[in-house]
């Protein structure tokens, strides 16, 4: 089906990662120089749909941006049009669907379609305004690389990237030191990250959610590689792993609002822990907010470049309601609610979960 799209809407939502750029400027190229017609950019994801803020996207706007970390456009993780912050009441925030609003604004923009760039957040509020009869098209972003229904999204390979490298940078002084390394990476409750890192540099001991670990196991793999000479280990753990009785550790816990409570620290109980129960020394680092920011890398600017254009054909012949992605390497696309139906988890018995068996990284099991 041809539509009459004259004017393409774009935003960004959710946590940031490196790649928003290289889809934004692939979204506006795309849109003016094959398509001829304009693109409009939304400030602060939802939020400026909400409050009415937006500008055009121009040839000038977006170039020079491919290897820029970060979204031009901004983004918020807060404003949900379903479920926005409308005031207090009796000292607690008021929430109100406030979805009219924002649609409306959108048609003050004069946008035909909407291109939401996001992760399940963004993409199910995405679902949901297309159930109300917004044209919609998703693009999946996220370090964790946790969204059904795409092999990949851009983001992770950036995030993998810094986290190897500071496994590596960490290799050097736990060996110096006879230290065990204890390393935190984000990925929620997904362990892709600290699976592919730890695999990538080398650690000793994997920690994801995915997989339950005992204390005695991850001394029983510090004190074997002692006896083969070996006075160091680096154990890598996912900000979701849970400690052996299920406990998460959270930084911040926000009881009526799941979705918005901070994962973090987990690292440094188990890095306590170990130190008593192996009487080794252990040093803890949380690598935070620099897995999400810089240059992205080479693929993540591709595959971004991919998906921005992918939106943008899936919009111009009318296909709605979808959400492009990766599958067997292969730019394609899916139904949004497919994308957003559950959570990616990484399978206790994947290839390479055996594979990092194989070559001695421990899981604490
Ligand atoms: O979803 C991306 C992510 O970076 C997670 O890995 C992490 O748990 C969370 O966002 C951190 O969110 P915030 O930037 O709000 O602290």
């Amino acid at each position: 089906m041809q539509t009459t799209i004259k004017r393409l809407g774009i935003l960004t939502g959710g946590g940031d990662c490196p790649g928003l750029n290289a889809v934004i400027r692939a979204v506006t190229k795309t849109a003016i120089y094959r398509y001829g017609i304009e693109v409009v950019g939304i400030v602060d994801g939802f939020g400026g749909m909400i409050e009415n803020r937006s500008h055009f996207l121009e040839d000038c706007h977006v170039s020079g941006i491919l290897h820029r970390g970060g979204t031009i456009l901004g983004t918020t993780n807060r404003d949900n049009p379903f479920r926005y912050a409308v005031g207090i009441e009796n000292g607690k925030t008021k929430w109100g669907d406030v979805s009219d609003r924002a649609i409306c604004n959108l048609e003050k923009m004069g946008i035909d379609a909407l291109v939401v760039v996001g992760g399940d957040g963004s993409l199910n509020i995405a679902h949901e305004l297309y159930a109300k009869g917004v044209p919609v098209v998703g693009i999946p972003k996220t370090i964790d690389n946790d969204l059904s229904a795409t092999d990949l999204t851009f983001g992770f390979d950036t995030a993998l990237n810094t986290a190897t490298d500071a496994i590596d940078k960490l290799h050097t002084t736990a060996e110096s030191h006879h230290r065990v390394m204890l390393l935190e990476v984000m990925g929620r409750n997904a362990g892709w990250i600290a699976l592919h890192s730890g695999t990538a540099g080398g650690g000793d001991v994997i920690l994801i959610p995915e997989i339950p670990f005992s204390y005695e196991a991850i001394c029983q793999k510090i004190s074997d590689r002692r006896k083969m000479g070996k006075k160091f280990s680096i154990i890598v753990v996912a900000e979701g792993a849970s400690l052996p009785d299920g406990e998460l550790i959270y930084q911040k816990e926000v009881p009526d609002n799941p979705h918005h409570s901070k994962l973090g620290g987990v690292a440094d109980v188990i890095g306590n822990t170990v130190s008593e129960h192996c009487g080794v020394e252990t040093r803890v680092t949380v690598l935070g907010h620099l897995q999400r920011g810089g240059t992205p890398t080479p693929f993540d600017r591709i595959l971004g470049t991919r998906f921005g254009v992918k939106a943008v054909e899936l919009a111009m012949e009318g296909t709605f309601d979808q959400m492009a992605c990766l599958c067997n390497g292969e730019v394609q696309s899916v139904p949004l609610h497919d994308a957003v139906s559950e959570q990616k988890l990484v399978k206790a018995d994947s290839e390479l979960v055996r594979a990092a068996k194989s070559v001695g990284i421990s899981f604490g099991e």
